[in-house]
């Protein structure tokens, strides 16, 4: 079935790293969600979205964990091919899971070159400040597009002792501010500005030449990325505060497999038409 034709958003020119710089300039937003599988990545390709983040997010809202690192360099890949495998326009960025990069500068290229050879991606992101600048230098040395990720970055949940908003005193919002700087510095193609108050993103938003992309960041920002089960109602454990939902699927699913359920003991599924 083709996407319907109200729907289609879709410009022609493939989306890149250099598209994203252009987007700034121009103060046209960049709309990045999340996909973890073909069939939503072709959808949202086709709705013409700037950008699709298979992001370790998976670990959470499709395999059911409670945070995002366990997930495996083997499953991030799985998920970046089916993505990639529906992808024709939007930039598809593979994120790099937790101690696939932190170990060594050798091992983060090897892990993140798989993303592109392996995975189709068009670059990989890596959470962290200050201290991964000789990574991101090293990535970029290499020919591979790296977005960095600041604030409240999953991985550290366990040295921020749980999901809070980050740079809320003067201390942590210079950390910030001089993180953002330095990846751009190192040559970071855009930056994820996850949790931080609104105030603060605005500030690092025009300090920079390169786009940030904020999750709970407020409007500042030079784009929103989104958990997509999250504004579809897939994921009901929890719901941040950032978070918009545009469709409630999982009462949808629940309701048409109920009414299939019902169909099939009250004997009134098939139908004569439905039978051969
Ligand atoms: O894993 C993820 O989905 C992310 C976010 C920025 C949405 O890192």
């Amino acid at each position: 079935m083709s996407a319907d034709k109200d729907l289609t958003l879709r410009k022609e020119e493939k989306v890149t790293v250099k598209t994203f710089q252009k987007m700034k300039q121009r103060g046209e937003k960049i709309a990045i969600l999340t996909a973890y599988d073909f069939f939503t990545a072709k959808i949202l390709d086709e709705l013409g979205i700037d950008s699709i983040l298979v992001g370790d997010s998976a670990n959470m809202v499709f395999y059911g964990a409670k945070n995002t690192l366990s997930i495996t360099l083997e499953q991030m890949l799985y998920h970046t091919k089916a993505v990639s495998s529906a992808v024709k326009r939007a930039l598809v960025i593979g994120d790099m899971p937790f101690l696939s990069y932190q170990t060594s500068i050798s091992e983060a290229i090897l892990n993140a070159g798989r993303f592109l050879k392996e995975g189709g991606a068009d670059g990989v992101k890596i959470e962290g400040g200050t201290q991964m600048v000789s990574t991101v230098k090293r990535l970029i040395e290499v020919g591979i597009p790296v977005m960095g990720h600041i604030g409240m970055t999953p991985q550290s949940t366990g040295k921020f002792g749980g999901y809070s908003v980050q740079g809320k005193n003067e201390k942590g919002a210079q950390y910030l501010l001089d993180s953002a700087k330095a990846l751009e510095e190192a040559g970071c193609f855009s930056i994820v500005l996850e949790c931080i108050p609104r105030e603060l993103s605005k500030k690092i938003t025009s300090s920079l030449k390169i786009p940030t992309i904020g999750i709970g960041a407020g409007l500042a920002c030079d784009g929103q990325v989104l958990v997509v089960n999250d504004i579809l109602g897939l994921y009901e454990e929890f719901k941040p505060k950032f978070v918009r939902r545009y469709a409630e699927l999982a009462k949808e699913i629940r309701k048409a497999c109920k009414n299939f359920i019902e169909d099939v003991k009250a004997k009134k599924y098939p139908s004569e038409e439905e039978s051969y």
